[in-house]
Formats: C-alpha cells, sequence, structure tokens
C-alpha cells in the first residue's frame, strides 16, 4: 500500500460531502427520486416564509418576461413571480378581472390549503402550469420549507390581524416591547428606516401599520428576504439585518400584535 493512500481516503470523503451538498441545493424536478415526507419535518419554517416574499432573491436569480399567469400588465416583470404578488400578503389569494376579456381570474387563497396534507401542497408548488412549475427552480428542502409556512406560518395570523387589517393586539401592552426590540434601529418614533424610497415624505413603521397591516406582520414576523439571518446574533451586522420576530427575536404571536398595535399608533 502506498504510504499516502490515508491522505486519500479523507479526501475522497471531502469530494462526496461537497458533491452532496450541491446536490440538494438542485430544482426538484431535475432530480429522479419523488419527495421524501421526512423533508417536510426538518423543514426551515423561516425560509419558508422567506422564500414566500422573495424567493429570487434568495436563490439570486432574475426574470425579465411576466408571469403567464399573471393577469395584468405590469413594469416589473420579476415581482409577478413572488408568492406574494398572487396569493396576497394577507393568503387569501385575489380575483381579477382581465382587462378587456370579461372573465374573472380568481387565484386560491392559501389559507384555504393549511389543513391539506403536505404532499399535496408540495406538488400544488412543484409541477403545475407554466409560471407555477417551482420545482423547475427551487430545491427539494426549499418546497417542503414553503409548505411548512403554508401549514404552520399562516393560520396563527388570523390571531394578530382581522380582515379589516386591525391588528389584535393591545398598543399598551405593546409599548415596552416596542422600545426594547425596534426602537434600536427604527427610532421611537418608528421612522429611523424610511420605507418610501423613491417617492416623497417617510413611510416608517407606523405608515406601514397602517397602510400594509399584513405585509408588516409577515416582514414582522419572518424578517426580510435575503436581509435577515435567523441564527445571526441581534447585534452582529446591526442596521442591515431584519431580525425575524418569530425567529431570533423569539417573540409569541400575541407580543408581535402588541408591538405593531403600538407601531400603528405613532405619527406617521
Ligand atoms: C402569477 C400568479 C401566482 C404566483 C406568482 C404564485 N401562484 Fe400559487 N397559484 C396561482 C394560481 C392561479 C393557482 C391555481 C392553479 C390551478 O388552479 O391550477 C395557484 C395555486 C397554488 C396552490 C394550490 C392551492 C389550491 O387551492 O389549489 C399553492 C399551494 C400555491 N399556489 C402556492 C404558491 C407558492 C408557494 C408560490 C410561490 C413560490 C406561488 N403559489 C406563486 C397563482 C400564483
Ligand atoms: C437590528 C436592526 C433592526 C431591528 C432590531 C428591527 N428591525 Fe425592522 N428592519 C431593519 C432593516 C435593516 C430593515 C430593512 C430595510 C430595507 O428595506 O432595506 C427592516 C425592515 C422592517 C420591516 C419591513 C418593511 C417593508 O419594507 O415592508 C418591518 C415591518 C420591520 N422592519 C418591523 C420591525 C419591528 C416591528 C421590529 C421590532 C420587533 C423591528 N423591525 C426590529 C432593521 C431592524
Amino acid at each position: 500500500m502506498p504510504k499516502n493512500s490515508r491522505f486519500f481516503v479523507p479526501l475522497f470523503a471531502v469530494v462526496l460531502l461537497v458533491c452532496g451538498c450541491s446536490g440538494a441545493n438542485r430544482p426538484f424536478l431535475s432530480q429522479q427520486a419523488p419527495p421524501d415526507p421526512a423533508g417536510y419535518r426538518n423543514s426551515d419554517l423561516l425560509l419558508g416564509a422567506q422564500l414566500y416574499d422573495n424567493w429570487l432573491k434568495i436563490k439570486r436569480v432574475s426574470r425579465s418576461s411576466a408571469n403567464p399567469l399573471y393577469p395584468r400588465a405590469t413594469a416589473n416583470a420579476r415581482n409577478t413571480h413572488r408568492c406574494y404578488k398572487c396569493h396576497g400578503w394577507d393568503y387569501r389569494g385575489r380575483q381579477w378581472k382581465k382587462p378587456g376579456a370579461g372573465k374573472t381570474r380568481r387565484v386560491p387563497g392559501l389559507t384555504e390549503s393549511t389543513d391539506r396534507p403536505a404532499d399535496e401542497i408540495f406538488l400544488a408548488i412543484a409541477r403545475g402550469p407554466e409560471g407555477h412549475a417551482f420545482g423547475e427552480v427551487l430545491s427539494e428542502g426549499e418546497i417542503w420549507a414553503l409548505t411548512r409556512f403554508i401549514r404552520e406560518g399562516i393560520p396563527a395570523t388570523k390571531k394578530m390581524v382581522s380582515s379589516k387589517g386591525q391588528f389584535r393586539g393591545n398598543p399598551q401592552s405593546g409599548r415596552a416591547g416596542f422600545a426594547a426590540r425596534c426602537v434600536i434601529c427604527h427610532g421611537a418614533d418608528g421612522n429611523g428606516i424610511d420605507f418610501s424610497r423613491r417617492k416623497p415624505g417617510v413611510q416608517g413603521l407606523s405608515y406601514l401599520a397602517k397602510h400594509k397591516p399584513e405585509q408588516t406582520l409577515h416582514r414582522t414576523r419572518w424578517g426580510m428576504a435575503g436581509k435577515s439571518s435567523p441564527s445571526a446574533p441581534f447585534t452582529r451586522g446591526m442596521f442591515k439585518i431584519m431580525p425575524a420576530a418569530a425567529g431570533s427575536l423569539g417573540l409569541s404571536g400575541a407580543e408581535i400584535a402588541d408591538i405593531l398595535a403600538y407601531a400603528a399608533t405613532l405619527p406617521e
């Protein structure tokens, strides 16, 4: 036996490991095996919620043409591939009248799917008509994560925000949580970070909590795609990371509803 064969074996193991890792990130529809049900239990709920917000950002891909299932002309083609764009921040789906053609198109609400078996939801995401065969781009683990988000992340939403967009929380109780958890980055008035982008006027947390309550709830609970790392400690990358309240901050649904009810009382 050559002297250096003992180096050869560990090297071989390392190569196998590396190949294994990249294999796990392969689009689901390119793999031969059916989805492994154990993948559901091991899946990452937070990742699922962030993929729902913006899977293109997480996967670092772009789309130049609009999703054929999206019934409206829009300037931002890339956005028409994001789950929330069709299924909504309130997860209740949408109804569209196609301009010209009198036909109404309905996107089903995912709130109606939360009790369905996991493998059924998995396949509804992975396989589908053009524009909805997400297994062509998402890996098995990512599709399980989305499935888990639909089954376990969506149901609790009803307890936090009403169908009219009112937070079901107590602003008085939320004041302390807001001070402890949000003020350091968003400021005491919630306007420390301006979300208005190119539009005039400051749009801070108060503006968002009042005008886009469901989006605000989603991103407070789960963080922001590409801007949150569930395992990142609170202080690392300060001002660049949006910590997920239901993740690294460890807040309960009731605490989150209280904090956002308080945010909605701040001046815009
Ligand atoms: C362009 C619009 C659009 C986008 C983007 C979109 N969907 Fe859908 N989705 C639909 C439509 C339309 C249906 C119904 C399809 C059908 O009836 O065959 C549907 C069906 C579903 C269903 C089955 C629900 C049911 O009641 O049958 C699930 C689950 C689902 N989508 C999840 C997702 C996820 C997760 C994403 C993001 C990765 C996503 N969708 C992105 C439009 C969209
Ligand atoms: C460590 C800093 C930090 C803390 C703490 C923090 N945030 Fe954020 N938050 C951010 C950053 C950074 C962004 C993303 C800004 C951007 O879009 O570039 C953000 C974005 C958000 C958004 C998304 C806005 C949108 O575009 O839709 C919401 C909602 C939000 N934060 C709410 C909260 C709430 C509520 C708390 C307290 C529970 C909180 N944040 C705590 C840094 C923080």
